[in-house]
This record gives C-alpha cells, structure tokens and sequence, in this order.
C-alpha cells in the first residue's frame, strides 16, 4: 500500500512538473508573429511532448495495460469488452503519431509504420468485439495472433527509425 501511494504521489508529481514545462508552450500562439490570422487559419495539430515522452506517457502504457488484459484467456464478456477498449485506444491513439517532433516524420516509411500500428491494433479490436458478441464462439487464438502482428508493428517503426528503442514483447 505504502509503494501504491509512493508511486501515485510520483506519478503526480511528475505530471505537474510536465504541465508546468509545457504549459507556457503551449499557451504561445502558433503562426507568424504580427500577421493577424484567425483561429481557423491557424489551428492545427500540433504535438505537445516529444517523441520519446509521447511513447513512454501513451504508446508504452495503453499498450502495457492491453498486455495485461491479454494475459488469461478472457473469462467472460468483461475482460472481452476490457481487451477491446485497451486495443481500440491504442488504435486511435496512434494517429498522433503522424506529427511528431521528429524529421523522421516527413519520411514516407514513418506514415507506412504509423498506419500499420493503427491498423494492427484496430484488427486486435475487431478480433476482440467478434469474442464480445459471440462468447460462445469466441477465439483467443485469433486475439493472440492479431496482437502478435500489433508487436511487430511497433517493433518494424523502431527498427526503421530508433534502433536503441525497447523491443516490445507480447
Ligand atoms: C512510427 C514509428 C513508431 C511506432 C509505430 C512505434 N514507435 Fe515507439 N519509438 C519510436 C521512436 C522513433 C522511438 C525513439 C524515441 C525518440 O523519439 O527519441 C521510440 C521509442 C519507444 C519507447 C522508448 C521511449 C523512451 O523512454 O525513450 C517505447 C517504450 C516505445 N517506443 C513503445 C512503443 C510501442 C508499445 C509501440 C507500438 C504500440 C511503438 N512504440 C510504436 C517510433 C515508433
């Protein structure tokens, strides 16, 4: 208990150190200084982290917390339901890989690995909402399979592009 409330403590302390970097960042507007543009003009996405931090704060986690609802063969419609909301996120949160901090980006081989992931994570959820609705008939060994494929995604991007990047594990 006391190293739950040590780590969340951490945890906290940590996410205001980032909010307290980021945020005079992020209050800047973006765009030419003395042009008056309008907000349309100049809205966009724009990352607020950098690469590493993005994959250490929201790649490594969503997918950690998919890797543990993969451990056990789902027992009921719950861990179903869990596994595809783990996969469904890390699906989408992959979009936020197209504008990184980095010249990678502009690589076209960085938009093929990003759609890749994308989809490789989507198909685990796909897999897994097909186990949902049909419990009777559901398949984990397909599941297993899609993630194995989700691994090689994230795997093929840092060996492209980061090569001292972790290896990702099933
Ligand atoms: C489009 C490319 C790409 C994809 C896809 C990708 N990564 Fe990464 N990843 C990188 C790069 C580049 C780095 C090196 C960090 C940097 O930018 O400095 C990295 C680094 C990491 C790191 C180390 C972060 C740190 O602390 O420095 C982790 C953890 C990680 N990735 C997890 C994942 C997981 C999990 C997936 C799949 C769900 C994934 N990555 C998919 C490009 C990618």
């Amino acid at each position: 208990m006391i190293l739950k409330t040590t780590s969340l403590l951490r945890r906290l302390l940590f996410a205001a150190g980032v909010i307290a970097m980021v945020y005079p960042f992020a209050a800047q507007p973006i765009g030419a200084p003395g042009q008056p543009q309008s907000p349309a003009a100049t809205a966009r996405p724009e990352p607020v982290v950098d690469n590493g931090e993005f994959m250490d704060l929201f790649l490594k986690s969503t997918y950690t917390e998919l890797q543990q609802a993969m451990a056990a063969p789902p027992a009921d419609r719950k861990a179903w339901a869990a596994i595809y909301q783990k996969a469904i996120r890390l699906a989408e949160m992959q979009n936020l890989l197209f504008f990184r901090d980095r010249d990678e980006v502009k690589d076209p081989r960085w938009a093929e690995h990003t759609a890749a992931g994308r989809q490789a994570a989507a198909d685990v959820a796909n897999a897994a909402l097909f186990g949902l609705r049909n419990v009777a008939k559901a398949d984990f060994a397909t599941v297993r399979q899609k993630h194995l494929v989700l691994v090689d995604a994230c795997n093929a991007c840092h060996k492209t592009f980061a090569r001292d990047a972790p290896t990702i594990k099933p």
